[in-house]
């Protein structure tokens, strides 16, 4: 069983609040409970330990984190905010409009995060000038992921096209084999759509439909097109995928019991906690199409009462951007780091290719937030779009219904 952990732990740098000399303690809610998430996040939980910290775990089990959102509203609407949250994008500017936010950059300015940050993701971390979130990491949304020794036996290549992904599923089924393992939750059937349409409206059109919201392109032959492609992956699913969870899926490809499945790299936690190896057991491939769909996960400090939790957050926030977590937590996450000074050379060959083509598809214009993973939208109009994505998904809708309940949704919505 592989797994990364901890190199011996610097000594405690420094803590750039006025409550050094607290005792830190954080309670922390996050949803990383499958295998390769739940070894990562105890890479977290021993470096705070190690630092002094005590951690107060709150897991809210649940890929994509739908649960884990609706117990942070209980919590903070009861008046008992968790002192740091797993929370990222768009949403970190909804809790912070509503004051409920702690600043952090008394860390964020002494730990010089502007100067390791790539300026698409500490945008995403600033609440009005000031800093509101520590980054965690970089997740790549649009991958396929492969059993390796299913396609070989099969004669089947990674499909660099969606007409090759057809062909490929078409042959697999005809050899008994479940093309496409999925879960049947809506942020699973999102993630899915996401590539589909990136790889469909190019990143131009992808930026003008769900980041943009312009009604010509979602309402475009081309998102029609999106839609057919996606009928077409419903018919590629098992008859039990309905409910299942995304690592759930992810055991049928590395079983062989499914060849492929389209997912975030936090699939790839679950290949390395499972001791497979890149390019052996598995294969990794960007969903076709040019683009990168980015999911950056961090966390949010809220403003809590107490000079223990005010230190624990400081703490939290400083070893989250530290360079030895980053490197650590990535390597068992199946991301790689927001810091742009950590050494890739113990990542394997699917990390590499996600740096290249990150870096390439920023200086190209395609670097994009991921809509399904809460990077591009606030909840009520990326919720607008899940909610037709699925209801599609599930049902004998056309497309071109599906297009115009999609336009009038996010209509709604605004
Ligand atoms: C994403 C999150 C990832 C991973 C995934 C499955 O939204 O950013 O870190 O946890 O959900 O739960």
């Amino acid at each position: 069983m592989k797994s990364y952990v901890l190199g011996a732990v610097s000594g405690i740098a420094l803590i750039a609040s006025n409550v050094a000399h607290a005792e830190p303690q954080a309670e922390v809610l996050h949803y990383w409970t499958s295998g390769g998430e739940a070894k990562s996040v105890a890479v977290l939980q021993e470096e705070f330990a190690a630092n002094g910290g005590t951690w107060t775990d709150m897991p809210v089990a649940g890929g994509g984190g739908d649960a884990a959102m609706t117990a942070l509203r209980a919590r903070v609407l009861s008046g008992n905010a968790p002192t740091a949250v797993q929370l990222k994008g768009p949403a970190i500017q909804e809790w912070y409009e509503e004051g409920v936010l702690a600043d952090i950059s008394a860390v964020a300015e002494a730990n010089n995060w502007d100067a390791v940050l790539p300026a698409s993701i500490a945008g995403h971390m600033k609440c009005e000038g000031t800093w509101c979130a520590a980054p965690v990491n970089v997740h790549r949304v649009d991958w396929i992921w492969a059993n390796a020794d299913v396609l070989s036996a099969n004669g089947i290549e990674m499909p660099s096209t969606w007409d090759e992904f057809n062909a490929a599923a078409a042959k697999l089924q005809a050899a008994g084999i479940i093309p496409l393992a999925h879960g049947g939750q809506a942020w699973q059937d999102a993630t899915v759509f996401e590539a589909v349409a990136l790889g469909i409206l190019g990143a131009d059109g992808y930026r003008k439909a769900f980041v943009e919201l312009d009604t010509d392109t979602l309402t475009s032959a081309e998102m029609v097109a999106v839609f057919d492609q996606m009928r077409l992956m419903r018919g590629y699913v098992d008859g039990n995928f309905s409910g299942r969870d995304w690592n759930l899926a992810t055991a049928m490809v590395m079983n062989g019991e499914a060849a492929f499945q389209i997912m975030g790299d936090w699939a790839k936690g679950e290949f390395i906690a499972a001791g497979k190896a890149p390019g052996e057991d598995f294969l990794c491939a960007s969903t076709p199409g040019e683009g990168f769909l980015y999911n950056v996960d961090s966390f949010a400090m809220f403003d809590v009462d107490g000079d223990d939790k005010k230190a624990g957050q400081a703490l939290l926030a400083e070893l989250v951007v530290g360079q030895n977590f980053q490197k650590v937590f990535n390597l068992n996450k199946g991301s790689i780091p927001a810091r742009t000074d950590v050494a890739l050379d113990e990542f394997d060959s699917c990390a590499i290719l996600s740096s290249d083509d990150m870096n390439a598809s920023s200086e190209g214009g395609s670097l994009l937030p991921s809509y399904a993973h809460g990077m591009a939208l606030r909840g009520a109009q990326s919720g607008a779009i899940t909610d037709v994505v699925t209801a599609h998904f599930n049902s004998d809708m056309s497309s071109a219904d599906a297009v115009q309940m999609l336009a009038d949704a996010i209509a709604n919505s605004l």
